[in-house]
C-alpha cells in the first residue's frame, strides 16, 4: 500500500488550503498550493511592502538570479537561457512573437495542443499569413515512437516551427517528446515545447532534451503560488526572443528584459524555491509514484462505474489519467459542462470533462493530497448522473 494513502494521508492533505468538503481531482488545471508555500509568498509580500522602493528597484534582480540558478538546476538547464514569465500562455505567445513567421510558413502541432494555445496560434496565423498544421493523434493513443513518426511525417519545407506538447492537458497524455525534439533538430525545425504541466509531474533534464524553446508552470505539478512559469531560450535564439512587453531591461540582455515588464508582483517567482523544497521533503520519487498509482487507480474504478475501457497504457500518463463517458453521453461542450457542474453542486466533486472531436472525457489529476476515496466518490456518483 502507498504510504501516502495510510494514516499520515490526512496530515498530508491538511499541509493545503483545499476545502476538505470537495474531492479536489482536478490539480491539473491550475494547481493549488500548500499553506508554508503560500506562507513563503506572503513574508516575501511583507519584505516587498516595507521597503517597496529599495526590494523592487535595488534587490529583485538579484532576488530573481537566485532563483534562476534554482530553477536551473532542478529543469538541468543553463541559467544563461532561462527567464521567467506569469505562466505557460505568455511563454507561448512569446516565442510566437519571436518566429518570424510570413504568408504561407507553416507551424506544426498537434491535435492535443492545449485549446488556448491553439486560439494563440490561430492568431498569429491570422496576423501573419502562416498554416497551422495539426497533425490527428487518435485515442487510444499509438505507441510513442508512431506519435513522433506521425508528427515528423507532416513536416515540409515550409514548416517553420513546430509546437508540440510534453504532457497534453485535454488527455493527459505523456508524448514522445525526446524522439519528436531530435526528429526536428534533425530536419532543422525549431522546436517549441510546451510543458506546462510537467515540471514536478515528470523528470525535466534540458540539457539532454535540448529544444529550441520550452515553456513550462511551476504553479502546477510543483505547486508554486500561481503566477509562475519559466521559459527556456537555446543559444541560438536568444538574440530573437523579447519580452512581449519591452520595458527599462530593452537592449540589456536576456534576463534584464524578461526580470523587468513593468510594476508587477514577483513573489510568486520569489517563491518557487519554497515549493521546490516542500516537493522534495515528501520526496520526489516517492509522490510521482504515487500520483501515478492513484491516477492509474481513479482511472480504473471511474472506468467501470462509465463502463468504458482503458484509453493508454500505464507509461503513457503521468499524474493524470483520462477516462471516455460512453458514446451519446454529454455529447455537445455545453452537455459536458454541465455535468461538470452537477458533480460540483450534487457530488462536490471538481473534476474536468474534456470535450475532445467529437468526445468527452474525465481527466483526473492526482496529487500528494488526493486519495482513493476521492475517486471512489467520483464512481460512485457518476452512473447515476449519466
Ligand atoms: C498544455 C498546456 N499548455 C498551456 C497551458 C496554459 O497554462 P497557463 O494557464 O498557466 O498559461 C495549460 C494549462 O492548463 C496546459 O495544460
Amino acid at each position: 500500500m502507498n504510504p501516502l494513502w495510510g494514516p499520515d494521508w490526512p496530515s498530508v492533505k491538511a499541509r493545503w488550503t483545499l476545502d476538505p468538503a470537495i474531492a479536489f481531482l482536478n490539480h491539473g488545471s491550475f494547481g493549488a498550493t500548500p499553506r508554508s508555500v503560500l506562507d513563503a509568498q506572503q513574508a516575501w509580500r511583507e519584505q516587498m511592502e516595507r521597503r517597496p522602493v529599495e526590494f523592487l528597484y535595488r534587490r529583485l534582480p538579484s532576488l530573481l538570479g537566485d532563483v534562476r540558478e534554482e530553477v536551473a538546476a532542478f529543469l538541468r538547464a543553463d541559467p544563461a537561457g532561462v527567464v521567467f514569465v506569469p505562466n505557460a500562455t505568455t511563454g507561448v505567445a512569446t516565442v510566437l512573437a519571436a518566429a518570424d513567421l510570413g504568408p504561407g510558413d507553416e507551424v506544426l502541432t498537434t491535435d492535443h495542443a492545449y485549446p488556448a494555445v491553439l486560439n494563440a496560434l490561430a492568431s498569429t496565423a491570422a496576423s501573419t499569413r502562416a498554416h497551422i498544421s495539426a497533425v490527428l493523434v487518435p485515442v487510444p493513443l499509438p505507441r510513442p515512437e508512431e506519435i513522433a513518426e506521425l508528427v515528423a511525417a507532416r513536416i515540409t519545407e515550409r514548416t517553420k516551427l513546430a509546437l508540440v506538447d510534453h504532457v497534453t492537458s485535454s488527455t493527459g497524455a505523456i508524448f514522445p517528446i525526446g524522439t519528436i525534439v531530435a526528429l526536428c533538430r534533425q530536419r532543422e525545425i525549431p522546436v517549441l515545447v510546451d510543458a506546462a504541466h510537467a515540471p514536478g509531474m515528470l523528470p525535466v533534464d534540458l540539457e539532454e532534451l535540448n529544444p529550441d524553446f520550452w515553456i513550462g508552470n511551476f504553479h502546477k505539478w510543483v505547486c508554486a503560488p500561481k503566477g509562475a512559469a519559466a521559459l527556456f531560450v537555446s543559444k541560438e535564439h536568444r538574440a530573437a526572443v523579447r519580452p512581449l512587453v519591452p520595458s527599462h531591461g530593452y537592449g540589456s540582455g536576456l534576463h534584464a528584459e524578461f526580470d523587468w515588464t513593468g510594476t508587477n508582483d514577483p513573489t510568486a517567482h520569489l517563491s518557487i524555491p519554497a515549493a521546490l523544497r516542500f516537493m522534495a521533503d515528501l520526496g520526489w520519487d516517492r509522490l510521482r509514484r504515487h500520483n501515478h498509482e492513484l491516477a492509474g487507480l481513479g482511472r480504473s474504478l471511474v472506468a467501470e462505474a462509465a463502463g468504458t475501457a482503458a484509453l493508454m497504457s500505464g507509461d503513457q500518463f503521468g499524474s493524470m489519467s483520462l477516462v471516455a463517458l460512453p458514446e451519446g453521453t454529454a455529447a455537445t461542450p455545453e452537455d459536458a459542462a454541465a455535468l461538470q457542474a452537477r458533480l460540483y453542486d450534487e457530488a462536490h466533486i471538481e473534476v474536468p470533462l474534456m470535450p475532445w472531436h467529437d468526445r468527452v472525457f474525465v481527466r483526473l489529476s492526482a496529487q500528494a493530497y488526493n486519495c482513493p476515496g476521492d475517486y471512489e466518490r467520483l464512481a460512485a456518483a457518476l452512473p447515476a448522473l449519466l
